[in-house]
């Protein structure tokens, strides 16, 4: 892209959101984007998640799909053809991500696949010279997130956005504002829950045979060898240590991001305490907790806490999910469809401590995020979510579970040296072992 038009985006601040999901320019709408301008993205790991980001991507005049990655042969045709369909493009197929990031016409990739495999595309993506949407959380284990750091402040040529598209949308933006403007004097506590029934995982099943089509020893990776079951496979990984981290590393990072996000916080919390476990659905498959209650403490004086209760969708002011902002003059409860601000009573003065306000909003916002992404790769910026800000919260989401995993309870970290500093069973957590021949990437 040329110099003059990143000037520009830069002074007009056409590059920031806001009313965000309004392409800047007039050529966008138009769809006659410059040759200079033109984005080439690949797609790794196409089923779900992956395939809506990279359809935001291809919504964007310019943006242009030259290549398709997956180890389910079955899902990559599928995928070839909608895109062939819908965008009139022909993306080149793989099976093997390695061989995607050789392909130098490519710019930029998505990554799309389950959490266990999302720090080595990233770091391998950023050593060939390109930019990366990683989905959220930002990695499985605490060293994954650290190293996929390390990597992109080493290659600080190339721009991470993690998918943690709360960041973009603007109700959320409007929240953070409301908070850092004082409308809720000093925040002190935001407590964040998240109830939803995928939680406990599908009802058990015997292994089978793999699906043809698939290369499950690609879709294993650096995870621990085992037969094929389909309920920790597609979507349902999400309930296996080996691949995910459960309810609070899958919703819990977006939630959690935004309590974050209200004080500015971009390193994980000092004091982690979690109790919880598998207390119920036996019959169904899953390893991650189904129930859970943390706080997390910081330095300055805020506490966070989260909780769930997978299996049910029941939850505080009566919503399955959403955050309480506590401040000293009101309470800003949110979730994706909205916020209302309620304020505290001054009995003195018989009048709130503040103005009451209510905003309804619709959709998600995947749009935006992909759009700011798309922005920062044509005039070389950061996106709003940033690797260290991916990292802190998946950080913070990893080391609860990891206080009930390891016993503890209650576990302090050290930022410095990366480790907990009082417990060693709390640390045998911290560092992956990736299975051969996949290492942990040196940066
Ligand atoms: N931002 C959001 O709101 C949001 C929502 C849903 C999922 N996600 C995230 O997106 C990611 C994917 O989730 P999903 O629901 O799409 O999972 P999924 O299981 O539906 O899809 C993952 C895809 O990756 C493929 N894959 C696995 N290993 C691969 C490899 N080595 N190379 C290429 N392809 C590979 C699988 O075959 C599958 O097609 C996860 O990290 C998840 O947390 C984010």
């Amino acid at each position: 892209m040329n110099n003059s038009r990143r000037n520009f985006i830069k002074k007009t601040g056409a590059a920031t959101l806001g009313a965000a999901s309004i392409p800047a320019f007039s050529h966008y709408l138009h769809g006659s984007v410059a040759p200079s301008d033109q984005v080439n993205v690949a797609l790794i790991g196409c089923r779900n998640m992956g395939f809506g980001i990279l359809q935001h991507h291809l919504n964007m005049p310019g943006v242009n799909c030259v290549g398709l990655c997956d180890i389910d042969k079955n899902i990559l045709e599928e995928k070839a053809g909608i895109v062939s369909r819908d965008y009139g493009q022909q993306a080149k197929l793989y099976g093997d991500f390695r061989r995607v990031l050789e392909n130098k016409d490519i710019d930029a990739v998505i990554v799309g696949t389950p959490d266990h495999w999302h720090c080595l595309p990233t770091i391998y993506a950023l050593q060939a010279g390109k930019d990366v949407y990683v989905e959220k959380p930002m990695a499985n284990s605490i060293e994954e997130c650290n190293r996929m750091v390390k990597a992109a402040q080493r290659y600080s040529k190339n721009f991470v956005q993690v998918g943690q598209q709360q960041r973009s949308g603007q109700h959320w933006n409007q929240i953070n504002q409301l908070i850092k403007d004082g409308q809720i004097g000093k925040l002190r506590k935001t407590s964040v829950w998240g109830n939803f029934n995928y939680g406990i995982g599908q009802l058990k099943k015997p292994d089978t045979a793999v699906p043809e089509g698939v290369d499950f020893d690609m879709w294993l990776g650096p995870a621990k060898e085992r037969s094929f079951n389909p309920t920790r496979f597609h979507g349902s990984w999400r309930m296996f240590w080996d691949y995910g981290g459960g309810l609070v590393t899958d919703w819990g990072v977006h939630l959690i991001d935004m309590a974050f996000w209200a004080k500015d916080i971009s390193t994980p919390p000092k004091t982690i305490m979690a109790s919880g476990g598998n207390l119920s659905f036996r019959d169904h498959n899953h390893e991650t907790f189904d129930t859970m209650s943390v706080i997390f403490q910081f330095e300055d004086d805020y506490t966070v806490t989260w909780e769930h209760t997978a299996g049910t969708q029941t939850g505080p002011w009566d919503q399955n999910y959403g955050l309480a902002f506590v401040g000293d003059l009101g309470t800003i409860v949110a979730d994706r469809s909205g916020f209302k601000l309620i304020p505290e009573w001054d009995n003195d003065k018989k009048a709130g401590k503040t103005e009451p306000m209510e905003k309804q909003v619709q959709g998600e916002n995947h749009a935006e995020h992909v759009q700011d992404f798309v922005q920062c790769i044509r005039n070389r910026e950061q996106p709003v979510c940033t690797p260290e800000i991916g990292r802190a919260v998946a950080v913070a989401a990893h080391s609860a579970n990891i206080a009930i995993r390891s016993g503890a309870g209650l576990l302090h970290w050290d930022d410095q040296q990366g480790r907990f500093s009082n417990s060693d069973t709390a640390n045998a957590y911290v560092i992956p072992k990736y299975r051969a021949p996949w290492e942990l990437p040196e940066v």
